[in-house]
């Protein structure tokens, strides 16, 4: 089937089926692995983007339930207000180990950034609670966090 969707303000046409999830169009048909794959199961967040804001796991989203909203992914979210006081935090605080988990972890964050500028930890908590790092970054994502909070 033939698909318009619009990826970081831009418009592709595709042609997939209609149950293949965002995550491996994003991958595979646009060339955008900044996205990453974990379980595939709604678990992990790693496969995190935002449609229309809202943290969404790419994973478990087919292409055809997507329609005319807006996507944005790892690759633009430095270009946003909150992604770019988040991405800049995590260089701050030195966040990341190996990295996997990461892009996942910045769109749940700057989403939550997005919409609420003074998270508590029970609010970062709640936002983050759906991203895994098997390395154990919580403690410095959540001060990152608020890192990120008081900068605006
Ligand atoms: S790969 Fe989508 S939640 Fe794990
Ligand atoms: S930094 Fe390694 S899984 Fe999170």
């Amino acid at each position: 089937m033939s698909f318009a969707i619009e990826v970081n303000g831009n418009t592709h046409s595709l042609d997939v089926d209609g149950d293949t999830p965002l995550l491996w169009v994003l991958r595979d048909v646009l060339g955008m692995t900044g996205t990453k794959f974990g379980c595939g199961m709604a678990l992990c967040g790693a496969c995190t983007v935002q449609i229309d804001g809202a943290p969404t796991r790419s994973c478990v989203t087919p292409i055809d339930s997507v329609g005319a909203s807006s996507i944005t992914t790892i690759e633009a979210i430095g270009a946003t207000p909150a992604g770019a006081k988040i991405q800049k935090a995590w260089l701050d605080l030195e966040v990341v180990q190996c990295g996997y988990c990461q892009s996942g972890q910045i769109m749940s964050a700057s989403a939550l950034l997005a919409g609420n500028q003074h998270p508590t930890d029970s609010d970062i908590d709640d936002a983050m609670s759906g991203n895994i790092c098997r390395c154990g970054t919580y403690v410095r994502i959540r001060e990152a966090i608020k890192h990120a909070a008081q900068s605006i």
